[in-house]
């Protein structure tokens, strides 16, 4: 899909305009004005400002997204006030469709600018030119829980943090079948790009990942200043196939030697096998107290696998991924549904996208969906549809705060799903 020529949204142009704002894309072949852009976002989110090979790389990285910038030409400097980037990547549904979701990151705006509408507008512009493009549902993570709510977002996937007292648990899960060995990021990326497509693949709310969202889990970029301690330890199966890898960082303490924390960047299984492996592997380390771990989903099966259940201890359970669905009808019949059923839902959407009357009717668990005049049996904001859409277990609980009205246990019973969705990075 042609998305990186789709033109500046009019509405956000004209908003920005009368108040002396200029929105523009960003031609990502113009070292000069890219950098200033990537300036702007690394200062949005009070990162280091990048050095050269960090804009380097960023520039690699990054030129294949849609770039948007808000300047305000009153001052003179290179970078936007605003930022903003976007491209379509391969979300996983339940039953394991592809779906392409508008996905959108570094939206930033300067302190000096703040809450005078820009991330309004910039967020306005993506949700249009998305919808523009027939892109079903739009995605993201977040910075901060509030701020999405108001667009039509709602939180579908968990994460969860654990940090695992190494000395206290022993291994209780099965014995490993295949080889575990150290690699270098260099080498093995390629190969980590295939097992993270078969992770991402494999579970509802995983999202296909471009190059640099996967160089980022195998090994650390230019100028993080930790880079020289990360390790990466790959998982073969007995016949040799790549099946999963584990990159992380180890800590020293201060005073006691034998109790390093370990700091998992990512770890990586596309099979039961790797990831009991690389668990076991990362529990059973010598001179280690600690493992921490984050962006794991409700679902990780550490208290099964340790003799100890309190020893893991989940840390936090976080909102991770915000679907805003944009199509209705495409979004709900790219998905499929455990059981059969029909429903008449009521979407109430304030922007205007996605609201109406639809029945959605699952037979041999694929959904018809078509707008409707019949009495309705649930009634929800688009947030709360984005919120239920992959499978998590949210409809009651946003039915007792009253955010979803009407039959909320049938609207349950037809989107959850056994396994619960998860995204196990950040975008
Ligand atoms: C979040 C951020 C982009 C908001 O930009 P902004 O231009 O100040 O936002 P706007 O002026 O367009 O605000 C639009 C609405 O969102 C609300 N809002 C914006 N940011 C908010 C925040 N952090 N917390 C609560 N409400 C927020 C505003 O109050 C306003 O509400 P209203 O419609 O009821 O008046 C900006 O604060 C920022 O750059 N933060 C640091 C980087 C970051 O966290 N980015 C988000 C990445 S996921």
């Amino acid at each position: 899909m042609d998305f990186l020529s789709q033109p500046i949204d009019p509405t956000s142009e004209r908003d920005l305009s009368a108040g002396g704002l200029r929105l523009a894309l960003v031609d990502t072949t113009d070292a000069d004005a890219f950098d200033g852009w990537i300036r702007a976002d690394f200062r949005g989110f009070h990162s280091e400002r990048p050095k050269k090979e960090v804009l380097e790389e960023a520039r690699g990285y990054l030129g294949g997204r849609r770039t948007t910038g808000v300047y305000d030409d009153a001052i003179p400097a290179q970078e936007p006030v605003g930022t903003v980037n976007s491209w379509v990547a391969p979300l996983t549904v339940p039953g394991g469709e592809r779906v392409d979701a508008w996905a959108i990151s570094s939206v930033t705006v300067a302190p000096t600018h703040r809450r005078r509408g820009i991330a309004r507008a910039l967020l306005g512009s993506e949700l249009r030119s998305a919808h523009e493009l027939g892109i079903p549902l739009a995605i993201l993570t977040v910075s901060e829980s509030v701020i999405y709510g108001r667009w039509g977002f709602g939180p579908a996937t968990y994460a969860t943090s654990w940090t695992i007292d190494t000395k206290r648990v022993r291994w209780a899960g099965t014995e490993m079948t295949g080889r575990l060995s150290f690699t270098d990021p260099e080498e093995y990326r390629d190969t980590a790009e295939g097992v993270l497509d078969r992770v991402m693949a494999g579970r509802a709310g995983e999202i296909g990942l471009e190059t640099y969202l996967a160089h980022r889990l195998t090994g650390p970029l230019k100028g993080d200043p930790e880079a020289d301690k990360y390790r990466l330890v790959r998982y073969d199966s007995l016949s040799g196939e790549p099946e999963g890898f584990v990159s992380y960082l180890v800590k020293g303490d201060e005073v006691d030697f034998t109790r390093h924390t370990v700091e998992v960047n990512y770890l990586a299984a596309a099979t039961d096998d790797a990831l009991t492996a690389l668990w076991r592997y990362l529990l059973e380390l010598d001179l280690v107290a600690n493992v921490k771990v984050w962006t794991r989903g409700v679902d990780e099966p550490l208290p099964a696998l340790v003799s100890d259940i309190r020893g893991a201890q989940v840390t936090s359970v976080q909102d991770h991924l915000w679907v805003r669905i944009l199509d209705v009808p495409a979004a709900l019949q790219a998905r499929s549904y455990e059981r059969d059923g029909s429903l008449v839902l009521e979407v109430a959407d304030d922007f205007g996208i996605a609201d109406g009357r639809y029945r959605l009717t699952v037979t041999d668990g694929r959904a018809e969906v078509a707008a409707t005049d019949d009495a309705t049996d649930v009634t929800l904001p688009v947030n709360a549809l984005g919120s239920v859409y992959l499978g998590h277990d949210t409809a009651r609980g946003l039915a007792v705060a009253g955010r979803i009205q009407g039959d909320a246990d049938a609207l349950d019973r037809l989107f959850r799903t056994a396994v619960p969705p998860r995204l196990s990075t950040w975008f």
